[in-house]
């Protein structure tokens, strides 16, 4: 595919860049032979070298038309030679079976070469002997590309205190030489170094380096390849690879085991890398007793007696290195009380607490809302019916704002905590009223007042009273207007 796409990139863009070229070269006088400046091709490919004798006046008789290569300068090799009589000829060795002419034609010698190999890159001259003028050339270049061969690699590493190869990223025999990235989530650097092929391909290398902990073990690392003849970078993720001697810690213990509880477990949690070739369970006094079964990392003692008063040590081995850790085991003649615990104590203190806390505020709240009914008299000892109350709110708040379906209907506790129907009117009525509302108290919010917000723990008496009296009842939701209309 990619090579269609260079195919495509020859036979379009380059010849018809060159034609222009050598058109305006033509313009000036000199050029009669025609060819491409410049051809690119990759090796095992073929390439078609075109040339054409360009004779405005037609004078000029043509003799015999030849292919010189010149893979060095200086270096000339005759590859192909067209005469009309004598046919053709194919001198050079090297190229004999794999070059052609297209056209059995003076006016046109262009040739074909197959198999290319990355030592045809040179000049490629097509020149005519004529007459009267002479020799008459034209030349082209021939570009061989070669695609790098990538490849990535982590080099597995012990954890240590020098900065040491962690990864490895190549590609080899491109031409042109390729250039490689790294793409790093640890710190360290790099170091790339190219070697020169006999064929002229380039072989770059790049070795990644840092000083390896257990922490980089897993982490990414990302080599790109950039160059010419790939469509576009070629990445490959890496993850490293950096081993360590184990580090071991013994965990499950609850510090509750008392003579008769039931399966107590320890469990040996070992980080390391490569796994553990060995994990063993002894105890300082020697041998696990026998009422101890242990399952690898896990160590289970079905019945708890003091034979597992001790201490016991997991010993975690790779091969890197053995680590150890131990752990000692108090055995209790009763189960130590769940409830005495000072962390236990701290949280029913706390519960505690903040049920004294909520039963003074709801007290407070009653005593408020006792004081206030008794203010304002009646209504509190004769709640009207909902649909009532809907209907004095709409007889006094008029005709400031026709009652809403929602007023009217009897109202559930919940909607009415919810709906600002109980304020509302309140705030329409106008400065000089509020204040005698409020008993007195501060001044209400004004009309950009957030109601929704007042629902929530807002410490303006308005609000607490609306909400207060909610939860009695949706008469007394309206009641604080009865005063300030009559
Ligand atoms: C990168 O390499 C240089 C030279 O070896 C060294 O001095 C430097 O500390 C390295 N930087 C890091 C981040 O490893
Ligand atoms: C376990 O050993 C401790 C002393 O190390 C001792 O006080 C305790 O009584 C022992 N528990 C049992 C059940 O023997």
């Amino acid at each position: 595919m990619a090579r269609h796409d260079a195919h495509a990139g020859l036979l379009l863009l380059l010849p018809a860049a060159a034609w222009l070229l050598l058109c305006a070269r033509q313009g000036v006088g000199a050029q009669k032979v025609r060819v491409e400046e410049e051809l690119e091709a990759y090796p095992n490919e073929s390439v078609d070298l075109r040339c054409q004798f360009i004779d405005g006046g037609g004078r000029t008789k043509l003799t015999q038309v030849s292919w010189i290569w010149e893979p060095i300068d200086g270096q000339r090799d005759n590859i192909a030679v067209y005469h009309p009589e004598y046919g053709q000829s194919f001198p050079n060795l090297s190229f004999k079976d794999r070059v052609v002419f297209l056209h059995n034609n003076l006016e046109n010698p262009s040739i074909r070469i197959s198999n290319l190999r990355m030592s045809d890159a040179g000049r490629y001259t097509c020149e005519y002997a004529t007459y009267p003028s002479g020799n008459e050339q034209g030349t082209s270049t021939l570009v061989m590309l070669a695609k790098p061969k990538n490849s990535a690699k982590v080099v597995t590493v012990q954890a240590g205190t020098k900065a040491v190869v962690v990864a490895q990223c190549e590609a080899a025999d491109a031409k042109p030489a390729a250039a490689i990235k790294w793409l790093a989530s640890v710190g360290g650097n790099h170091s790339t170094s190219t070697v020169n092929g006999p064929d002229g391909t380039v072989t770059v290398r790049s070795e990644y380096r840092l000083v390896p902990t257990p922490a980089d073990d897993g982490r990414e690392l990302t080599c790109m390849v950039d160059q010419r003849t790939q469509d576009r970078t070629w990445v490959h993720m890496l993850r490293l690879s950096v081993e360590y001697p184990p580090s071991v810690s013994i965990e499950g213990y609850d510090q509750n085991w008392f003579v008769g509880r039931q399966d107590a477990t320890l469990v040996c949690a070992a980080n390391t890398n490569p796994p553990p070739t060995a994990i063993t369970w002894t105890t300082a006094s020697g041998p696990l007793p026998d009422t101890v079964e242990v399952d690898a990392n896990k160590l289970t003692v079905r019945n708890v007696d003091d034979a597992v008063n001790t201490t016991f040590i997991c010993e975690v081995r790779n091969k890197h290195g053995v680590a150890k850790h131990q752990i000692t085991i108090l055995v209790t003649e009763k189960e130590r009380p769940v409830s005495s615990g000072p962390a236990t104590g701290a949280i029913i203190g706390g519960i505690l607490g903040a049920l004294a806390v909520l039963g003074a505020i709801v007290g407070l709240i009653f005593f408020i809302r006792r004081r206030q009914d008794d203010a304002e008299g009646p209504p509190k000892h004769k709640p009207p019916p909902p649909v009532k109350s809907g209907g004095s709110t709409e007889l006094f708040n008029k005709p400031s704002e026709p009652p809403a379906a929602t007023e009217m209907a009897p109202l559930s506790p919940g909607d009415v905590y919810y709906e600002p129907t109980g304020s509302e009117p309140v705030r329409n009525n106008g400065g000089e009223t509020s204040g005698a509302l409020n008993g007195g108290g501060p001044p209400l919010p004004d009309d950009d007042y957030d109601l929704s917000s007042a629902d929530h723990h807002e410490p303006a008496p308005a609000a607490n009273i609306a909400r207060g009296e909610s939860f009695v009842s949706p008469a007394i939701v309206s009641s604080p207007q009865y005063p300030l209309s009559s």
